[in-house]
């Protein structure tokens, strides 16, 4: 808005001002004109001998960034664009001419270099104003104009949005080489006195630099005048609605991680905060070119973000797995269980023998009576393991006591020991006799109760299993945490500072 207030004061400046001097040497300046213009060919280099340069002095003056596109990778700028040469045919001696010094031609009537912005993106052509060009009696000629210029600009995206970027803007002749039209800058900044200020985009400084390139098929130099506009992004409005949400999102991560590896809510938690950076990653790479030579910081912390909470899940998700499908499971794997049960052995020591055994091996074993166990879990299991040997052991109780008193007997005395045997040998089959079913019911019990027993430990086994990789999860989600924080604070710091 305000360029053009100020573009319609200029206008109505050079307006006045030509009636003003149209008003007092009107006749005079028509005279003029008509003398100048006589012989005047626009197309030729306004130097009378052909050998001489004509020396453009180029300068911008800065209206405004309208927009920097990050994704095209393009700037859009209000530029004034200023010209001054020396044209030796508009030239008069001001004596003659009703003491007239400066007089005002459309610009289309005389020469004008062919001064282009070379690294232009405009899908149109580009129409430069017709703007009236000032010319003194010395045939200093003035041209300026106005023009929105869209040109392209190798943005560096990687420190988004903390970025500066470097503009270019590389002005030359299209057509002529450095001998027939030479080209200067007329300042070393340009001029940015009146710039309008960008919502987005703070600028920091403009310079001129000029460049003259050689190329291997001509001797001609060919010069050109580059602006160099160093811009900064006013972070705000990214911090505001990509940078701020994603350290929530990046928090909420942290405390999902609190939850148990067994609890199903869990999954919930993870793939919804999956889907939340996958949603700002996506807003993310929408204002961001598809650069592929390096990730943006705010990329990295999503990515970082993403992996873990991803992570997270395939654990939770295993964990699960596991748990639903307890026969199936396989036992921890001896180099994990080093690992992974180490750290939380201690503590399980501390807060449940019951639920995390720590000898686990043993106690999966029910037959092997001479581990040392001082577990509460393996005794309790090898209380019932004696229990049932003893209950074997009764199958064949008189044998044994037979043999030891048979022994004990012949030892303290050989006096009718015959008769004793033979009483003892009596009585034997009668309780061989009398027992013999109920050792029959007794043996089918004890099978009963052998069974009840070993399913009993395998699903203490199925248990255990479970618990193990519950936390080998529980372990695995540590490190996760340890990581993510690690990386979490990297990134954020990166961004923040
Ligand atoms: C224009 O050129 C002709 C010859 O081509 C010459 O006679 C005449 O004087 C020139 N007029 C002016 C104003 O220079
Ligand atoms: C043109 O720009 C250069 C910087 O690249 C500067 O040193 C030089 O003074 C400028 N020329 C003029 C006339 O200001």
């Amino acid at each position: 808005m305000k360029t053009y207030v100020a573009l319609f004061v200029l206008v109505c400046r050079v307006v006045i001002q030509s009636v003003i001097v149209e008003g007092t040497n009107s006749t005079e300046e028509k005279a003029l004109i008509k003398v100048l213009m006589s012989n005047y060919t626009t197309g030729s280099r306004p130097v009378r001998n052909s050998m001489d340069t004509v020396t453009v002095t180029f300068d911008i003056a800065l209206g405004q960034i309208i927009d920097v596109i990050s994704k095209d990778r393009v700037m859009i700028t209000n530029l004034w664009v200023r010209q001054y040469w020396r044209d030796e045919y508009l030239v008069w001696d001001p004596s003659n001419h009703g003491d007239l010094r400066a007089i005002r031609i459309p610009s289309e009537q005389i020469w004008r270099p062919d001064i282009v912005l070379y690294n232009r993106q405009l899908e149109e052509d580009v129409v430069i104003p017709d703007t009236n060009a000032a010319v003194t009696y010395e045939g200093d000629v003035t041209w300026l104009y106005p023009i929105t210029l869209k040109s392209s600009c190798i943005l560096n995206v990687e420190q988004f949005p903390n970025d500066e970027q470097r503009c270019d803007l590389q002005f030359g002749s299209w057509t002529y080489d450095g001998f027939a039209v030479d080209l200067i800058n007329k300042t070393a900044t340009g001029d940015t006195s009146s710039v309008i200020e960008n919502e987005e985009w703070k600028l920091l400084d403009m310079t001129a630099k000029r460049t003259v390139a050689y190329y291997n098929c001509c001797p001609e130099p060919y010069p050109d005048v580059t602006y160099t506009v160093r811009i900064l992004r006013r972070s705000l409005y990214y911090y505001y609605y990509l940078v701020a949400p994603s350290l929530i999102l990046v928090l909420l991560t942290l405390i999902s991680f609190q939850v148990p590896p067994d609890c199903e809510e869990k999954l919930t938690v993870s793939v919804t905060m999956l889907l939340s950076v996958v949603f700002y990653q996506q807003l993310l790479a929408d204002r961001l070119p598809a650069h592929s030579g390096y990730i943006p910081i705010l990329g990295r912390f999503f990515a970082a973000t993403m992996f873990t909470v991803s992570l997270s899940s395939a654990m939770v998700i295993f964990v699960m797995g596991i748990h639903f499908h307890g026969p199936n499971a396989r036992p921890v794997p001896p180099w994990l269980r080093r690992i992974a049960l180490r750290s939380s052995k201690k503590q399980a020591a501390t807060s449940d023998t019951d639920m995390y055994p720590s000898n686990s091996e043993a106690s999966l074993i029910p037959t092997n009576q001479d581990d040392e166990d001082t577990d509460v879990d393996s005794n309790k299991k090898q209380a019932l393991v004696s229990e049932e040997c003893e209950l074997t052991n009764r199958r064949k109780p008189l044998k044994t006591r037979d043999s030891g008193f048979t022994s004990m007997s012949s030892s303290a005395s050989s006096v009718g020991s015959q008769t004793a045997e033979q009483t003892t040998a009596k009585v034997n089959t009668e309780e061989e006799k009398l027992l013999a079913p109920l050792r029959h019911k007794l043996s089918y019990a004890v099978r009963l109760f052998r069974q009840i027993v070993h399913r009993s430990l395998k699903k203490d086994k199925r248990i255990e299993i479970s618990e193990d990789w519950k936390l080998v999860a529980i372990f695995v989600d540590k490190c996760l945490l340890v990581i993510f924080v690690i990386i979490a604070t990297i990134t954020t710091t990166a961004i923040l500072v």
